[in-house]
């Protein structure tokens, strides 16, 4: 079965309220293949705004992170239930910016993860080596370390409700991109670790690429065999590059 495509757009801490409705609605609207999946990740104090700009289009909401609890007292933080209340369908887990700027750990990632998907959210679960892990030869370990902790106690059936995102932390916001052979030998390794868990269910599985994903790279890196979209961070903020990426992926 062929899987389908999806782009996602990681905000991260840009945009304002205004700037982020007009980019969401200049996306809605240039939108001309409605096959590929296609979500933005606004910053949190803008989900509420822009699930109204996107009302009735194609363009999903996801956040970018979330609370591993339904509610409590965690001062300032924000739980996957108020997400879907605000017309979330999506939250990013696990970006390196949080795991390596923030210290958050596999096993802290994985409780969200679970919490998100019992509140009833899609979960990008993010993974990725860092250029230390890369030059002394440790990517696959870091990757089938980071796909089975990150995974734990996910059962198959769960399968059309993930997504994992490779995002080499070397390529984020650097300019630097993986090469169509890197990302499509990390993406091929990453299947065959959860076909370890999961079995044939692992071919249904969206692995998106992420890390400098632009215009002019995403068409060659999408036409690799195991490359099913790509989470975009700097090229998502400019309705005109989003755009170019969702027709090069179409
Ligand atoms: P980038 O960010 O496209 O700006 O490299 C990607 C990401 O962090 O998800």
């Amino acid at each position: 079965m062929a899987r389908s495509k999806f782009i996602a757009g990681n905000w991260k801490m840009f945009t304002s309220a205004a700037s982020g409705a007009a980019l969401a609605r200049a996306i809605s609207k240039g939108i001309t293949d409605d096959r590929i999946r296609v979500a933005v990740c606004p910053p949190f104090p803008y989900l509420a705004s822009i699930a109204e700009v996107l009302r009735g289009s194609k363009v999903e909401l996801g956040a970018q992170n979330c609370y591993p609890a339904v509610e409590g007292a965690y001062t300032g933080e924000v739980s996957p239930t108020m997400l879907r209340d605000v017309g979330c369908r999506y939250v990013i887990v696990g970006h390196s910016e949080r795991r390596h700027g923030l210290g958050e750990s596999d096993e802290f990632i994985n409780k969200k993860l679970h919490t998100a998907i019992e509140a009833g959210l899609d979960v990008i679960l993010c993974i990725g080596e860092t250029l230390t892990d890369r030059e002394s030869g440790k990517t696959f370990d870091v990757l089938s370390s980071q796909v089975s902790a990150g995974l734990k106690g996910c059962a198959v059936e769960l399968v059309d409700r993930l997504t994992i995102a490779y995002e080499p932390v070397w390529a984020i916001g650097t300019g630097r991109t993986a090469t169509p052979a890197q990302a499509q030998e990390a993406h091929r390794f990453i299947r065959d670790e959860v076909a370890k868990v999961w079995g044939e269910a692992a071919d249904q599985l969206l692995i998106q690429y992420g890390g400098s994903a632009k215009p002019e790279n995403v068409k060659e890196l999408l036409s690799q065999a195991d490359v099913d979209g790509a989470l975009v961070g700097g090229a998502s903020l400019k309705p005109e590059q989003f755009l170019a990426i969702l027709a090069a992926t179409a």
